[in-house]
């Protein structure tokens, strides 16, 4: 999730459920091609299992974001066919192209030559009024039958036109029937679902119909949650207390800080852990004092340890 899911917060994620499998916000196969190749190892820098998500639609320049992706320390490949946004449209990226299956086609055959590990599409269930089944079959029909066996399926269609990316994730109606059709006529293939999962049941309902679930928001602004996804589905994995979290965070943010990042790139994501617990509004204050630097880096650091130190029996 751009904006959001950056390798601090997934820092964070894997302490919280360290099973899950988490990805990178999508950056484009230019940047990766044509900028230094340092943002690929700091962007999974203390992480593992995770995947990056690409976007691109040019043959020459997929397969060599690829081959360079191939020398660092990712898992898997994911191709964004499912952003809307008119900036990402403009370059011809994203949802668009699910109207252009045969680019993607070509991107998948020219990129599995380069790596050894998984590829996989993250679409919609449609395009503006290109939204019967028909033409997402063709699509993954397409996809699948040149190589790609992995599908991440945003349960609702994509708007690409006079509608806000933010909009476009709520107004197009979700539709998970869609999706778990397209499982009984894949049966062969890996299918996740997205979109709007807020809850464990939720995501056990799907698991009857579908292989797996990406969940967005509901994870990024509820810690909890992840970790509840950490206890139900691998619950022979023990929890950390939210002390031996924020410890590890401290630690890692004292790495950072060391290295010039902005502790607040880190504590930015840790304002969560304590939602709904005694000291919720303290733990706010003292994580935000740091936003206009009204307060050094380290002193921060301090502050948070004497916090969980005087809070330590009820932070489990
Ligand atoms: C702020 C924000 C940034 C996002 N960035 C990406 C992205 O980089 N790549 C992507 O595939 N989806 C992105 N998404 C879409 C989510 O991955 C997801 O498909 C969508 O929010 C629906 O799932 P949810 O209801 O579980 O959030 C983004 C969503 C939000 C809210």
């Amino acid at each position: 999730m751009m904006g959001h899911t950056d390798r601090h917060f997934r820092f964070m994620a894997n302490l919280l459920a360290k099973d899950i499998k988490l990805y990178t916000p999508m950056i484009h196969a230019d940047t990766i091609v044509f900028s230094e190749n340092q943002l690929l190892e700091t962007e999974n820098i203390n992480q593992k299992d995770v995947g990056i998500q690409i976007a691109g639609n040019n043959t020459e320049i997929m397969a060599k974001a690829a081959s360079i992706i191939s020398n660092y320390n990712y898992d898997e490949i994911n191709i964004n066919i499912g952003c809307p946004s008119e900036r990402v449209q403009n370059c011809e990226v994203g949802a668009a192209l699910m109207s252009k299956p045969s680019i993607v086609a070509d991107c998948i055959k020219v990129m599995s030559k380069e790596v050894d590990i998984p590829l996989s599409i993250k679409t919609r269930i449609g395009i503006d009024d290109q939204d019967d089944y028909e033409f997402l079959f063709r699509f993954i029909d397409k996809t699948a039958n040149a190589g790609c066996n992995h599908f991440i399926i945003h349960a609702r269609k994509a708007l690409l036109q006079g509608v806000s990316p933010k909009d476009n994730r709520r107004i197009p109606p979700i539709d998970y029937e869609r999706v778990y059709r397209l499982k009984k006529d894949f049966a062969e293939l890996f299918i996740e679902i997205n979109g709007e999962i807020n809850s464990i049941e939720e995501i056990e309902t799907h698991f009857k119909f579908v292989d797996g679930a990406m969940i967005g928001r509901h994870a990024f602004k509820n810690s909890s949650f992840l970790q509840d996804i950490q206890e139900h589905f691998y619950s022979d994995k023990k929890l950390l207390s939210k002390y031996e979290i924020i410890n590890a965070m401290l630690i890692y943010a004292k790495e950072q800080t060391d290295q010039g990042i902005s502790i607040h790139l880190i504590t930015r994501h840790m304002n969560q852990l304590l939602k709904g617990s005694n000291g919720a509004r303290k733990w706010r204050n003292i994580l935000g004092s740091n936003q206009h630097k009204s307060i050094d880096s380290y002193d921060l650091i301090q502050e948070i340890k004497d916090f969980i130190r005087d809070r330590k029996e009820e932070l489990v």
